[in-house]
């Protein structure tokens, strides 16, 4: 291998990589890396797991994720909700690259625990105001052309703890209510043909088979367009928390509206006002008015590292910023990155896929010189709606909502490498 004066690693020596790494100015240089020690057993000793035989094949017919990522996993918090059945936990976030959630680690909530359906015992129904009622087993929908698409969730009541101030210490907690995965499914717009809407049906009432029996009021207008009857997330079946057999995705819409363990279609001539649509996620106003039907959530996006739950551990030099941006609206066509709590900005590159309706992965490159920092994202949209502050939000919808928060956040950096949440606006 060659060695050029500026791939000091390429050497393989060992005392030559030192030297390399010292000539070209130590880790700065090397992108981040570290240099080798002089002598590391890790390098200079065969360990046991280079010596011995590992796990066959059968060791885990259902692969799990290693034991040391034992730290990845969902959390809730205790004093959130009164009992765990009719409650929530998030995804950790912090932990996760890319824009696919893996689906172990999807947030869940729901309002009357999961439903324990044996898919040949599912039935969907759909009635009301179309030409010809049916009833469709699982088997039944396998036979309608399927589609598949990326999209996020996200509750409405994401970010609904922060409206007033900082208060949960990570974005597991403060973002962790949105999760982005790829689902398969019928377009909901096949099986209302099949009934035959009649002209005066205009929305269609979605209802799930759990204990809760959630019900939400969709207009007619976006069943036909872009909602899915799905069944599967990430190539495999949805898992039971999610909704299994079958759950209805509403692309860029609030996640309360799509029904989990989905067993029924009503279409009517006007909503419902069903619970879930007016003394829960509506926003109650400054003024005691409350706005209703706020479906499309809103573009946002979040610092996912560095955050409260992954401090900078490295020290100065290379430091790789990364978040989350997305938008109900469509596609993501830009975040930027302040380092400074919103005076300068500057552009973050967005890698991966860009999909409408689903998650965008950012990141920003940066020399940490190691002083404090504040660190805020936000995202603008394919169709020019962009993130406000969260006094651009409180001015425009007062102090007592709960949902539909999408300010930007503010992670404080101290010298010493943690973070804590913080409001700057
Ligand atoms: N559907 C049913 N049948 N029951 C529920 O409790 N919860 C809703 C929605 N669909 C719910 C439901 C809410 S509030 C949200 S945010 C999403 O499902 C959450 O979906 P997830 O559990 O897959 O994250
Ligand atoms: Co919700």
């Amino acid at each position: 291998m060659m060695e050029t004066k500026d791939k000091p690693a390429m050497r393989l020596d060992r005392r030559g990589f030192l030297k390399a790494g010292l000539a070209a100015g130590g880790a700065a240089a090397l992108g981040g890396s570290a240099v080798a020690a002089e002598s590391d057993p890790l390098i200079t000793e065969v360990q046991d797991w280079n010596r011995y035989l590992g796990a066959g094949v059968q060791a885990a017919p259902y692969g799990i994720p290693s034991e040391y990522e034992a730290e990845v996993v969902r959390r809730d918090v205790e004093w959130l909700t009164a009992s765990t059945e009719s409650s929530i936990n998030f995804t950790p976030l912090h932990e996760l690259d890319g824009i696919i959630t893996p689906n172990g680690l999807c947030f869940e909530r729901h309002h009357g625990g999961v439903a324990d359906i044996a898919p040949a015992d599912h039935r969907l129904m759909i009635n009301g105001l179309v030409d010809k009622p049916l009833v469709f087993t699982m088997q039944d929908l396998m036979r309608f052309p399927r589609e598949n698409r990326v999209y996020f969730l996200e509750c409405a009541a994401n970010s609904g703890m922060e409206w007033r101030g900082a208060q949960l210490n990570g974005c597991q907690y403060t973002h962790g209510m949105v999760h982005c995965v790829m689902y398969t499914g019928v377009p909901l717009k096949l099986l209302l043909e099949e009934a035959g809407v009649k002209t005066n049906g205009k929305w269609v009432l979605a209802e799930g088979a759990d204990a809760a029996a959630m019900t939400r009021s969709i207009p007619m207008e976006k069943a036909l367009d872009d909602c899915l009857v799905a069944f599967k997330m990430n190539g495999e079946a949805l898992r039971p928390e999610q909704g299994y057999p079958l759950r209805l995705c509403v692309p860029g819409w609030e996640g309360n509206m799509w029904v989990k363990w989905l067993r029924r279609l009503e279409v009517g001539d006007q909503p419902w006002h069903q619970r879930e649509e007016t003394s829960k996620y509506t926003d109650l106003l400054a003024n005691g008015k409350a706005r209703r039907f706020t479906w499309v959530m809103d573009p946002k996006s979040v610092i996912t590292s560095p955050s409260p739950q992954k401090p900078i551990t490295h020290g100065k030099g290379a430091l790789v910023i990364s978040g989350l941006a997305w938008s109900g609206n469509g596609k993501i066509s830009r975040v930027d990155v302040s380092l400074d709590g919103g005076r300068n900005w500057k552009s973050a590159r967005i890698d991966g896929p860009s999909l409408s309706k689903s998650l965008h992965r950012f990141y920003l490159d940066i020399e940490w010189d190691g002083s404090p920092l504040l660190l805020q994202s936000r995202a603008l949209d394919e169709h020019g709606f962009y993130q406000p502050t969260k006094n651009a939000l409180r001015a425009e919808r007062g102090e007592n909502s709960i949902y539909h928060n999408n300010s930007i956040q503010t992670w404080h950096v101290k010298a010493d490498g943690t973070v804590e949440n913080v409001e700057v606006s």
